[in-house]
């Protein structure tokens, strides 16, 4: 199945086929993610880096991803360092980066940016998060990691817990977990629950999500629990984020009720809802989980490039 010149927007534009591709070739370059083995299967090619909205993770996993298979990478990193502050429009700056680059990777603060990108640019855009949207390349590293952990992704009991309706994560997931036959619990405050559309696309495709706002209620259910940070930057209403501020907090009390083999994961970053004690456990895998960002990434920009190890 070839991915080559395509973009990756959304988690709906893959197929469970096509998402199984990129997991199949990032656990091949897991050596070469950590610099056991090299390659220089890019060598020649440029990543365009476009980051108009603070990251750590994904930007800076893009970026070894692209130096480990021996390509190159220029970058925005500080939209008010570009031409943006000037009041070029996203078209425009798309327009010139793809004269510089041979695939273009973006985030963006608009939901719907990626796709305004992609229609623009005639070479790959991969979407690295667009305001409260997607982030389909988190979800597959998500994937990869429950995949890897968990021993697989059908009929495990996958908790989301947290900001599900900002969380762009959370979206990607959970439609992509309902793909792979996962059991889907939806754990936050109703103010804070997963989008109507989102569940209705879950339950078109006949997965029924059961919703609570107790995490100890479902706790000793989970395989997996995936934790999410309250997006306090998306809520037009600050006091609206100080009623829910703080709602839920993984701690090893809350440990002692779990399964022993639970799964912990999370985006990244946290602010309080793991306390640094669970960081101990061999439940916690979250600081993994980042690094699957390289390999799983990686796996993308060769089956995007065409290229070969
Ligand atoms: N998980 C994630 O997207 O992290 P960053 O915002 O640091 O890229």
């Amino acid at each position: 199945m070839s991915f080559k010149g395509a973009d990756v927007v959304s988690i709906r534009d893959l197929s469970r086929e096509q998402i199984e591709q990129v997991m199949d070739l990032a656990e091949e370059l897991v050596p070469y993610a950590t610099g056991e083995k090299s390659t220089r299967a890019m060598e020649g090619k440029i990543l365009g880096n476009l980051f108009f909205e603070p990251s750590t993770r994904t930007r800076l996993s893009f970026e070894t991803a692209m130096l480990r298979l021996g390509g190159r990478f220029i970058e925005i990193a500080q939209p008010q360092s570009s031409s943006v502050v000037k009041g070029e429009t996203l078209a425009d700056t798309i327009r010139m980066v793809e004269g510089y680059a041979d695939a273009i990777v973006l985030r963006h603060p608009h939901e719907g940016a990626a796709r305004l990108a992609a229609k623009y640019c005639s070479k790959p855009v991969i979407n690295a998060g667009d305001g409260a949207g997607q982030h389909p390349t988190q979800t597959i590293l998500d994937l990869f990691t429950i995949r890897q952990q968990a021993n697989g992704i059908a009929d495990k009991n996958v908790v989301l817990v947290g900001d599900l309706k900002y969380g762009r994560t959370a979206h990607s997931l959970a439609e992509a977990l309902g793909m792979f036959g996962a059991n889907l619990m939806f754990v936050a405050p109703p103010l804070l629950q997963m989008p109507k559309e989102t569940i209705k696309h879950l339950e078109k495709n006949g997965i029924t999500p059961r919703l609570s706002s107790s995490l100890e209620e479902v706790i000793s259910d989970a395989d997996i629990l995936y934790v999410t940070r309250i997006q306090r930057e998306r809520f037009p209403d600050p006091a609206e984020y100080i009623k829910v501020a703080g709602s839920y907090r993984v701690d090893n009390a809350l440990l002692r009720e779990a399964k022993k083999d639970l799964v912990i994961m999370h985006p990244l970053p946290r602010v309080d809802e793991i306390a640094p004690e669970v960081d101990h456990t061999d439940n916690a895998k979250y600081f993994h989980q980042a690094f699957n960002g390289v390999p799983v990434r990686m796996a993308l920009i060769m089956l995007v490039l065409g290229g070969e190890l």
